[in-house]
């Protein structure tokens, strides 16, 4: 029996991140470059909190759009942090991590036959859940020559009648491009000219290295007033995450902020139906959370740049290897020409990523990002640092260096 779920893949980063863990189990050292985790602890506010929630008894059932206190502390975290104003706080929608956001919106914004315009290459599970709403991704294709930038051209070349949203992701998976507000700005034109949603994933708001993020909600409200302004709002639907600003990325939260009614309609009948609420322990979690002090965020960062800066020395000047330097998240994204393959004695990068999990170092295989990538590997630094060390060295060791 057919089933819709079966045109969806398994993941490969999945798959490779198995195999390591059974090395693993095995005595063997492996490096995890495969998977974006944070290493890092939560902050002490987080474990208090986390023992408070519990030892108060707010352990039952919270409405299924999030609990008051943590929807009034994010209104005041978008309109302070991202320059975004909400008449209220009704407007947020806290949800289990930015992959439900993402799982929520699609299925709420999306009939068959619908196209939404996406960036290529993508994080997997965000493009999936397109194509679980039984719509269509339609590619962009990001290229290393343009440092991966979203060319609003390239865009609006792909918008057709069943063009229904352009989706947004800065900074970026599995690049780390970031875009630029004239970018962000001509998209949201874009966006305005064909009556399109805009929906942005800013699931790493806060892992930017020089450069600043923009998010495409405040940017509507800087350049658009009244009925225009207003009409615009309510076609950004934006995505954010306490899994990579704050490392807690098993807590499962996340939350979405739209103002369109009919979505917003179906989005709280979608909460109700699939998780009534995210767990209350987290929610309380993530106020405190956003409570503590910035450095917390600080000590963070200083840790990705000193990675960031291993692996690029680790990973330039190897033939056939051309690595992209991120202006933010925590991946190093690698563009491979057959020069490299012929060196290593392999096929494709498909190959090159086998090889690697062979000598316990992970990493993602470009075509687990979308169609148009196949020559490119990407590798994660959110590992501890002292894996990073030894791993980077491993890794020019494995390409020659
Ligand atoms: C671009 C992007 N969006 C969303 C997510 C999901 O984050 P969460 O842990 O909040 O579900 C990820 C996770 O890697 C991601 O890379």
């Amino acid at each position: 029996m057919a089933n819709k779920l079966d045109r969806i893949s398994f993941g490969k980063i999945v798959q490779i991140r198995e195999r390591l863990l059974k090395t693993q189990a095995t005595g063997k050292k492996v490096y995890r470059f495969e998977s974006g985790d944070p290493s890092f602890s939560v902050s002490d506010q987080v474990i208090n909190a986390i023992r408070q929630a519990a030892e108060t008894g707010k352990t039952h059932y919270i409405p299924n759009d999030g609990i008051p206190e943590l929807k009034k502390e994010l209104q005041l975290k978008l309109e302070t942090k991202n320059k975004i104003k909400l008449p209220s706080s009704d407007y947020i929608y806290v949800t289990n991590g930015a992959m439900h956001a993402l799982y929520l919106v699609w299925q709420c914004l999306l009939s068959p036959g619908d196209e939404v315009i996406v960036p290529d290459p993508m994080w997997t599970e965000a493009v999936e859940n397109i194509r679980l709403a039984d719509a269509t991704p339609v590619q962009v294709i990001l290229s290393h020559e343009d440092g991966y930038r979203y060319d609003p051209k390239k865009i609006a070349a792909k918008i057709s009648a069943k063009t229904k949203a352009i989706f947004v992701n800065s900074p970026h998976n599995p690049t780390g491009s970031v875009a630029s507000r004239e970018t962000l700005l001509e998209i949201m034109e874009l966006a305005k000219q064909h009556n399109l949603f805009i929906v942005t994933d800013e699931a790493y708001e806060d892992v930017v290295y020089d450069v600043k993020h923009s998010s495409i909600a405040a940017l509507a409200q800087e350049k658009y007033q009244g009925a225009e302004g207003e009409a615009l709002q309510r076609k950004i639907i934006s995505i954010y995450s306490f899994s990579k600003s704050y490392a807690m990325s098993g807590l499962r939260v996340g939350y979405l902020v739209t103002l369109d009614d009919s979505v917003r309609e179906r989005i709280s009948k979608l909460l109700r139906c699939t998780i009534n609420g995210v767990n209350s322990i987290a929610q309380w979690a993530a106020i405190a959370a956003l409570r503590t002090p910035i450095d917390h965020l600080e000590g963070m960062k200083k840790e990705y740049r000193e990675r960031r800066k291993l692996m690029l020395n680790a990973l330039t000047g190897i033939p056939g290897l051309h690595p992209f330097a991120p202006d933010g998240a925590f991946y190093l994204w690698c563009k491979v020409d057959p020069k490299l393959y012929q060196r290593l004695g392999v096929k494709n990068a498909d190959e090159v990523s086998n090889a690697l999990a062979e000598k316990g170092i992970g990493s993602a295989p470009g075509d687990s990002f979308g169609i148009h990538c196949h020559d490119a590997i990407r590798f994660a630094y959110s590992c501890a640092t002292p894996m990073v060390i030894e791993g980077t060295t491993e890794l020019a060791r494995f390409f020659g260096k």
